[in-house]
């Protein structure tokens, strides 16, 4: 792990960004109702300016926008080139929205310049976490809030299980990577984030570990294969450097498997997330 993220920076400009850029489409899609949720406890208001941490593809940084228009301001950070350039691009220059290409651990914000922070799944990434943290805080006026969501526990969450599961029995596991570093999964222990959030001066910590579920679309198949271009199956097969027939073989074992949260209205994929508020 690199104590300036720059392994992130590479990850997620090279790795993972350009996947993601390609699926921004699904993965809107599937996280909306977290996002959904993020909304509901930041409540943000008209004329704000917001700071959108790992902002990604765009999709939070244009919907916070239009909660504090018509003349709020979001600012959508993010340390990946590529997700960057489809943000920027999605934003179609509008003036209420800014997106920068920066890591936001060391970031120069000007300090007092937000009132309110918010992200999904943006702040599990930092090598210092309580660093990172601090230098958000320091941007935003004094008692604004921040609030972000973040994968609770792992055995609760199918959307990371399932495809790890089925790769499994199909080509073998990878090493597991230590769920602690820097990932998905690093701020799953609301202990963990309450002593982080502390560190770097936040008060009036709330963590909501709420259920939730994903919203995986009506084609078993196409979840199967976004599935399986990136999280645990993508490293089971690229770990077992898996040819395209192996490769199907998982996307076929996995559409089956994601048969049992087949709903009335499409695949909903129960997932378990804590929703984080604090002030500054
Ligand atoms: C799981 S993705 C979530 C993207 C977006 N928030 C969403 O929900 O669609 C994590 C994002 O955090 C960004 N990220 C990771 N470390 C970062 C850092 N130090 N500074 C800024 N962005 C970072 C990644 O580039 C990536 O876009």
């Amino acid at each position: 792990m690199s104590s300036d993220n720059s392994d992130q920076r590479e990850f997620w400009s090279d790795a993972a960004g350009p996947k993601w850029v390609q699926m921004q489409a699904q993965m809107d899609q599937l996280m909306q109702p977290v996002l959904d949720g993020v909304w509901i406890r930041a409540g943000l208001t008209q004329g704000q300016r917001v700071l959108d941490v790992g902002s990604g593809t765009g999709a939070s940084t244009l919907q916070a926008a239009d909660q504090v228009a018509p003349d709020g301001h979001v600012t959508g950070a993010d340390i990946s080139d590529t997700m960057t350039t489809l943000a920027r691009k999605r934003a179609g220059g509008r003036p209420d929205v800014s997106l920068i290409l920066a890591d936001v651990a060391h970031h120069p914000f000007q300090p007092d310049s937000f009132d309110a922070v918010v992200s999904r799944f943006g702040v599990m990434f930092f090598a210092d976490a309580a660093g990172a943290f601090a230098n958000i805080r320091a941007a935003m006026v004094p008692g604004a809030r921040i609030t972000f969501a973040a994968w609770a526990a792992i055995p609760d969450n199918p959307f990371f299980t399932t495809p790890a599961q089925v790769a499994k029995s199909l080509v073998g596991a990878p090493p597991r990577p230590d769920p602690d570093a820097p990932g998905p999964f690093a701020f799953r222990d609301a202990g963990r984030v309450t002593d982080i959030l502390n560190a770097a001066g936040f008060t009036d910590i709330c963590i909501d570990t709420a259920h939730t579920a994903l919203d995986g679309g009506s084609d078993p198949a196409g979840l199967a294969q976004t599935m399986c271009r990136i999280g645990p199956a993508e490293a089971a097969l690229r770990y077992a450097q898996a040819g395209a027939d192996m490769q199907k073989a998982v996307e076929q074992a996995l559409s089956k498997a994601v048969g049992i949260f087949s709903t009335p209205d499409g695949l909903r994929i129960p997932a378990s997330v804590h929703y984080v508020t604090a002030l500054a």
